[in-house]
């Protein structure tokens, strides 16, 4: 398994740990496509979120901008990694608005997709995943 990054092993594993856990929660009764998230912030803090949907699906939350608002509600806001798992045989990458959340508190995060095949696994920047973000910088004059 190779993976080069800031996060502590430990820390990573706890992490993969959770996003397999809370997984577990996610209200999914429509897509029947649960989704575990894991955050890790610079302080090594792991805080975790899952996919809430709702009768009305517009108001569905995945569980990345989950995990990333739970973050903030904690007064966390330096995010160095984001985990998703989804049981399943394909890893899943973040939707584009769960991109462009993340890239508010962490435009450097690692993002790191699992699933139930560990050889599967995708890892990117999240940068790369969101070439030429739009964020805080913009709104300075
Ligand atoms: N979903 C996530 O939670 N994260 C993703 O990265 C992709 C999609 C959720 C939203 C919805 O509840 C279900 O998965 C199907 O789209």
């Amino acid at each position: 398994m190779r993976r080069r990054s800031m996060v502590p092993d430990d820390i990573f594993r706890k992490a993969v740990d959770a996003a397999k856990s809370v997984s577990q929660h996610a209200y999914a009764p429509y897509s029947k496509f649960p989704v575990g998230a894991a955050v890790i912030t610079e302080d090594g803090s792991i805080i975790t979120g899952c996919n809430v949907e709702n009768a009305s699906y517009g108001l569905t939350i995945c569980a990345e901008r989950n995990a990333v608002f739970h973050t903030v509600s904690l007064g966390l806001t330096r995010i160095v990694m984001v985990i998703v798992y989804t049981p399943t045989e394909t890893p899943t990458a973040p939707c584009g608005a769960c991109r462009q959340v993340i890239n508010e508190f962490g435009p450097q995060a690692e993002i790191v997709s699992i699933c139930d095949k560990p050889d599967r696994r995708l890892q990117d920047r999240l940068d790369a995943l969101l070439k030429d973000a739009f964020g805080p910088r913009n709104l300075q004059k």
